[in-house]
């Protein structure tokens, strides 16, 4: 059994990849697990090159500071393997629909209907097809944000299988139950996110203890003064509900009930993502302080991931007539 998921670098990471994802990778993980670096992914918008490479260092810190140990589950930075996941993509572009691609929430959403975007904006599911594919995954643990391409991978998966060779697992994709959704303290019908520009409302995982406390005080709620869990109504109280619960492994709509009152809310929240956050900071901050030991962790993880990769790539050019 092989779960992989992976965390994209357009922007440094948040509290919502935490909470909903990196945190639950380093308690499941087990020996035959992967998780990658996405740096590939985070040029599909204008990108500054000098903060790609940032990112993908200071990601690549959180995932082994969050309790990934690169010496069990396999732990790498994407580009280190280009040549792998670009030759596998290009395979899987012959094999996906111009129909398929587009209808992707995502590529709506981003590219406005707009000719300037970058093609790679379009293309980008069919390189996390790829991702997941080389690895031979049985399960791809995502936020709700990205279970439709997981569906592509599958559909990919069996279609490639079906003409030509079965070569590749069907993946699953699982949800979390509680943190899949994390919104936007600013803007709470939105999803936090890196590429949010002006970002009050996004918790960095390296912001330090005051600045997350001046963004959890300023947190949108509404007037109705009432402390329950009831996203629609109150998406404000109920996203920091859902922040406290995912801090504190108890049921949001259970943690209403104790608090008073919208104040009592917010520092409670507050100290919970500052205590969650402050040994990762730490850890991260002492990984990227010492470059030698974060390469060298760098390049044994490039070194397992080729040889976990290659038998598959090599197995799917032989059966579409390449080499
Ligand atoms: P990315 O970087 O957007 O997100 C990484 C992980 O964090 C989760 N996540 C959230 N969870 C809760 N609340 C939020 N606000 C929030 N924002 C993000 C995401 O669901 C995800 O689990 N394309 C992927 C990266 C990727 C990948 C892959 C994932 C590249 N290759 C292969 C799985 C398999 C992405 O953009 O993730």
């Amino acid at each position: 059994m092989t779960e992989l998921s992976g965390i994209r670098t357009s922007g440094p990471a948040h509290l919502g990849n935490y909470l909903g994802a990196v945190r639950r990778w380093a308690a499941g993980q087990r020996p035959d697990d992967v998780f990658l670096v996405a740096d590939l992914h985070g040029m599909t918008t204008t990108h500054n090159p000098h903060r790609l490479r940032q990112y993908a260092r200071q990601a690549f810190a959180l995932l082994i500071a969050s309790g990934v140990d690169p010496a069990r589950a396999l732990v790498f930075v994407q580009s280190d393997l280009v040549r792998e996941h670009a030759a596998l993509t290009w395979v899987l572009e012959c094999t996906c629909t111009y129909g398929e691609a587009k209808r992707m929430r995502q590529f709506r959403e981003k590219s406005g209907g707009q000719d300037s975007v970058r093609l790679g904006l379009l293309t980008y599911p069919v390189l996390q097809a790829a991702d997941i594919l080389l690895y031979g995954a049985d399960r791809v643990p995502v936020g709700e944000d990205q279970h439709e391409h997981i569906e592509l991978a599958r559909a990919l998966a069996n279609r490639f299988n079906g003409n030509y060779g079965e070569v590749f697992v069907v993946p699953e994709g699982v949800l979390p139950a509680v943190g899949a959704g994390i919104k936007d303290l600013a803007e709470p019908t939105r999803t936090m996110a890196k590429s949010s520009g002006e970002t009050p409302g996004v918790v960095f995982v390296l912001d330090s203890p005051e600045l997350i406390r001046r963004k959890v005080e300023r947190a949108a709620t509404d007037d109705l003064g009432t402390v329950r869990f009831a996203p629609k109504e109150q998406p404000g109280v109920s996203n920091l509900l859902e922040i406290l619960g995912a801090c504190t492994g108890v049921s949001p709509r259970e943690i209403g009930a104790d608090v008073a009152d919208y104040e009592q809310l917010k520092s409670t929240v507050a100290d919970a993502v500052v205590e969650v956050l402050r040994p990762v900071r730490e850890r991260m901050t002492e990984l990227l302080d010492d470059p030698a030991e974060l390469d060298r962790l760098r390049a044994l993880g490039a070194a397992r991931a080729r040889e976990r990769a290659t038998p598959r790539l090599e197995a799917a050019l032989k059966v579409v007539g390449l080499g």
